[in-house]
C-alpha cells in the first residue's frame, strides 16, 4: 500500500509544502518572504502574516504540482517547532483545520529532525545515496549548529552544540557588519567565491569537547574592521571579497575541527550535512576534502533541502506515519523544544 504525505513547513521566514509518497518526492513548494530585506532579519510579526497570506496557495499548488488529489493524502506532517511562534502558529492551526475537513491524522515534526531526515528524501531519476546508520551529522542553520549522533531515523543525540551563535547566525551577523543584506550566508559566499581565503585570518574559539561558539568570531571581526575604517574608510568596499573568502574560511575550518575529532571518537565514517548553512560551498569543498583524506562516506543533501522547506518535514512525516505516531487535535506549537 503507497503512503501519501503532505509536509507543511512554517517555522521562520519561508512558508512551505511538499508532497512525498512512498519515500519519493513529487512536489516541494517554497514561497521566501521578500519583505524582511529591508529590515536586516526576520521581523516575526511580518512572517506570520506573510505566511497566512502563502499557506492556502502553496498548499494548493504543491498538491496540483504533485499531480494528486487531496483525497489521496494519507496524513498531514507540521513543523511544530522549534522556531517562531507566531510563524509557527499558522503552519500548524492550518494543518489541524486541513486534517479535520479531510479526516486524515496529524503528524508533528521537529523541524531539526526534518533537516537532518532531508537526507532522505529520494528523487524519480536521481542517484537516490541515503546515509546508513549510525552517521554523524553536522546540522548548521540559522538558529542551531549542532554534531548529532544518529543511530536510527528518531534515535538521534545531540553530542556538541554552540554554547553562543549558531553558524548561520555568525555568516549573517558579520555579512550586516559589513553593510551586505540579508541573508548574509549566501551573499558572503558568493563573494567568497573570489576572494582569497588567506588574506586574513580571525579569532578561532578554544572549547573543549565537541561544541562551537561563534561569537568571538564575530566580535574579532567587528573590532577588525572597526580598527582598519580608521586607517582607510573605504576598507570593506575595497577588500570585500576576501574579507568574506577569509570568513567563510575560518567558520568552515571552526566546523571541520569539532566534526573531524567527533567523527574520530565515534569511530564514524557516515558523514551528513544539513541545515541552511549546509549549502555553503566551502563547507561542502572543505567536507568533501576531509572525507576524501579521512576515508568517509559523504552526503551533501542538494541545495533545496539544506535551507528550510516542506520536503524535509513530509518525509519524516512518512517515517512516523509507519511508526503509527500520530497527534492530536489539542496539540500546540513550541518555540522551543529541547
Ligand atoms: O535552515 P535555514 O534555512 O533556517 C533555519 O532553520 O535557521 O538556515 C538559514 C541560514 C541563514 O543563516 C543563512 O544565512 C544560511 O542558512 N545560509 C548560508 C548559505 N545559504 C543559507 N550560509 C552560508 N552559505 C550559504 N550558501
Ligand atoms: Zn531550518
Amino acid at each position: 500500500m503507497s503512503i501519501t504525505i503532505l509536509g507543511i513547513e512554517s517555522s521562520c521566514d519561508d512558508t512551505s509544502a511538499a508532497i512525498i509518497r512512498d519515500g519519493y518526492l513529487l512536489s516541494n513548494v517554497i514561497a521566501n518572504q521578500d519583505v524582511h530585506k529591508a529590515y536586516g532579519g526576520v521581523v516575526p510579526e511580518l512572517a506570520s502574516r506573510a505566511h497566512q497570506q502563502n499557506i492556502i496557495p502553496v498548499v494548493d499548488r504543491a498538491i496540483n504540482l504533485a499531480g494528486i488529489s487531496r483525497t489521496e493524502i494519507d496524513a498531514i506532517a507540521f513543523t511544530r517547532g522549534p522556531g517562531l511562534m507566531g510563524s509557527l502558529l499558522v503552519g500548524t492551526s492550518f494543518a489541524k483545520g486541513l486534517s479535520l475537513s479531510l479526516n486524515i491524522p496529524l503528524i508533528e515534526v521537529n523541524h531539526l529532525q526534518g533537516h537532518i531526515l532531508a537526507n532522505f528524501v529520494l528523487e524519480k531519476d536521481a542517484a537516490n545515496r541515503v546515509p546508513q546508520f549510525p552517521f554523524l551529522c553536522l546540522l548548521v542553520s540559522g538558529g542551531h549548529s549542532q554534531l548529532v549522533l544518529v543511530r536510527d531515523y528518531f534515535d538521534m543525540e545531540i553530542v556538541g552544540q554552540t554554547i553562543d551563535d549558531a553558524a548561520g547566525e555568525a555568516f549573517d551577523k558579520c555579512a550586516k557588519i559589513m553593510g551586505l543584506p540579508y541573508p548574509g550566508g549566501p551573499v558572503i559566499n558568493r563573494l567568497a567565491n573570489e576572494g582569497n581565503s588567506s588574506a586574513f585570518s580571525f579569532a578561532k574559539p578554544r572549547i573543549d569537547g565537541y561544541n562551537y561558539s561563534f561569537s568571538g568570531l564575530k566580535t574579532s571581526f567587528l573590532y577588525f574592521l572597526r580598527d582598519q575604517l580608521k586607517e582607510n574608510p573605504d576598507f570593506i568596499t575595497e577588500h570585500q571579497k576576501d574579507l568574506c573568502a577569509s570568513l567563510q574560511k575560518t567558520i568552515v575550518d571552526i566546523l571541520l575541527l569539532k566534526l573531524v575529532k567527533a567523527a574520530k571518537d565515534f569511530n564514524v565514517k557516515e558523514i551528513a550535512i544539513a541545515g541552511g548553512v549546509a549549502a555553503n560551498s566551502g563547507l561542502r569543498d572543505g567536507i568533501t576534502a576531509e572525507g576524501a583524506k579521512r576515508k568517509w562516506n559523504i552526503f551533501l543533501p542538494a541545495f533545496k533541502f539544506t535551507t528550510d522547506n516542506a520536503a524535509m518535514i513530509a518525509i519524516t512525516g512518512y517515517y512516523k506515519y509507519q511508526r503509527n505516531e500520530f497527534s492530536s487535535q489539542d496539540i500546540v506549537p513550541l518555540a522551543r523544544i529541547s
